[in-house]
């Protein structure tokens, strides 16, 4: 009954399939705002869509949705965040080889819940040095680990004991000495730190402090109950954190590829670059450049794939079957469609070349299925729906200007006219280019230092809400979409989208029109 429904001649006629409906408009390249997608019969509660998609072998996500690598986008706080919900981050690499190692190890030693580096107070002050160090730093919280100068756990302070009568008292006075403190050791927390923290606070009533140490008894962090008890009513949530085999988060970086002095790839260099990323275990790699369908960067990543038969690559931008195919056949798992859709590209305007999004990510996807490999839908994304219109033709996205406000981005807040905003920058401006990514754009890093045509902007984005909040509205319209299309999966909203072109007028009804509008929905 069902698929009668959907299978009506006239329906049909006007809301076509991926291959009908692409191919009749050949000669005419099109993207998210050009197109819409037709509703079919559902069974399927929004809430019940999987997002689940798998990139390359064991690389899987909860959450079809990747922070771009760029400078003002990802970096360890970002990729924690976005591995958190489920996604991917992509550290940029526009900082030094050894900073980039940092980043991708303090995403994959995060332990969610537990305070890394916890405010600790030394033996030699006094009760009233704490008192004055809360109320100076206005610290929210009062029970303070005591640590010596060799970083060995001497006791906890409680905070019913940071009161002035106790002023005058030495902290080793009033502290509950090393022998009385409950402690973790590090070494117990491999498998999921987050029920052990929690089954000890249920074993030990009255505790809500559990410190971690090491084998020398050195402080190593600090679980709190009332975190502990956040994060295990959110584990109901449908959008577990994208894990390795080892619980870690995943965590992806985009690889430079440098050259010699003869200008032929520095193998060595890249090759002791990314050994030393898979040895802190990173994911997967990104060779990532404004024309991937090129001889440098199929070299490149012919080269890695030789060097790590195993390890994902994702590697782009292209926009055409060949280039897909070309990539595919040096070694990409994953490939990158996309030249200038981004919201700070001047691809377009600068160089004229690239396609909007959904015609060149039809095209490249019929290369990618027949060689097997995974496609990404890199920029332009500026709402939901787009996100959904992307997942219909790739199996994830790459996201940009739509995270660049969160707090998790690099950078600081800058206030103009009583407005908050952050900085976001293309990787191929003149500033970022200068940085490090001039290579990304064809260009010598000394280029940089005579005029080139930069293909992307500096600019500021408003500060918006924190990741897990912008993910969520994200979540909830992209299941909402599949709902509307009866889809309880990512392949099965590529095998139900039926597209129609609309209309300027069509454009123009989709969104809010002739009334004022108080509050924005999002
Ligand atoms: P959004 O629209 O999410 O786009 O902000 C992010 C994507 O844009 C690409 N990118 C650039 N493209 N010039 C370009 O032509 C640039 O300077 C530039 N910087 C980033 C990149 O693919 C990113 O993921």
């Amino acid at each position: 009954m069902a698929a009668e429904q959907n299978a009506g001649p006239l329906d049909s006629a006007f809301y076509q399939p991926a291959n009908t409906f692409f191919s009749a408009q050949a000669g005419v390249a099109l993207t998210y705002d050009d197109l819409t997608l037709s509703t079919l019969y559902s069974e399927i509660l929004p809430r019940n869509a999987s997002l689940d998609t798998e990139l390359a072998g064991g690389l899987r996500l909860h959450l079809p949705v990747i922070s771009a690598d760029m400078d003002t986008v990802t970096e360890s706080r970002m990729a924690t965040g976005m591995a958190l919900n489920g996604g991917l981050g992509l550290i940029h690499y526009n900082m030094a080889e050894k900073q980039q190692l940092k980043e991708v190890s303090r995403v994959k030693n995060h332990v969610h819940g537990l305070i890394q580096e916890p405010i600790t107070v030394t033996p030699d002050k006094t009760v009233g040095d704490v008192i004055e160090l809360i109320e100076t730093k206005r610290y929210s919280f009062s029970t303070f680990p005591v640590v010596g100068d060799d970083r060995k756990l001497v006791g906890l302070l409680s905070g019913n004991v940071l009161k002035p009568r106790y002023a005058a008292k030495p902290v080793t006075g009033a502290l509950v000495p090393r022998d009385q403190v409950q402690t973790l050791r590090e070494s117990q927390l491999d498998a999921d730190p987050i029920a052990i923290a929690d089954q000890f606070f249920t074993d030990h009533p009255g505790i809500n402090k559990l410190l971690v140490v090491d084998d020398n008894d050195e402080l190593r962090g600090l679980f709190t109950l009332s975190d502990i008890e956040r994060i295990t009513s959110e584990k109901q949530a449908q959008f577990r954190p994208a894990r390795d085999g080892q619980f870690r988060l995943l965590c992806g970086a985009a690889v430079s590829t440098p050259r010699d002095t003869d200008g032929e790839l520095d193998r060595e260099r890249i090759e002791t670059h990314i050994g030393a990323l898979i040895e802190r275990g990173v994911d997967v790699v990104a060779v990532s450049t404004a024309h991937g369908h090129s001889k440098g960067v199929g070299d490149a990543v012919a080269l890695i794939r030789a060097a790590y038969p195993d390890l994902p690559i994702i590697a782009g931008n292209v926009t055409t079957a060949a280039g897909v195919e070309y990539l595919a056949d040096c070694g990409a798992n994953i490939v990158k469609v996309g030249q200038g859709p981004g919201s700070i590209c001047t691809t377009r305007l600068i160089a004229g070349v690239g396609i909007p999004q959904m015609t060149a990510l039809y095209v490249a996807g019929q290369a990618a299925k027949a060689k097997g490999v995974s496609l990404l839908a890199d920029g332009g994304i500026t709402k939901s729906g787009d996100i959904v219109k992307a997942l219909t033709l790739a199996d994830g996205v790459i996201c940009g200007g739509l995270l660049a406000g969160c707090p998790e981005t690099p950078g600081q807040v800058m206030e103009i006219s009583g407005k908050l905003y952050k900085q976001y920058r293309g990787m191929g401006s003149l500033a970022a280019m200068k940085s490090g990514s001039a290579a990304r754009y064809g260009h010598a890093p000394k280029d940089t230092n005579r005029k080139v045509a930069a293909e992307g902007i500096e600019a500021l984005k408003e500060v918006s809400e924190d990741l897990d909040q912008l993910l969520g509205q994200l979540i909830g319209g992209v299941q909402a979409g599949m709902g509307y299309l009866g889809a309880a999966t990512l392949p099965d909203l590529q095998a139900k989208a039926r597209y129609t072109r609309i209309s300027p007028a069509g454009q123009k009804e989709a969104a809010p029109h002739d009334v004022v509008e108080m509050k924005a929905s999002s």
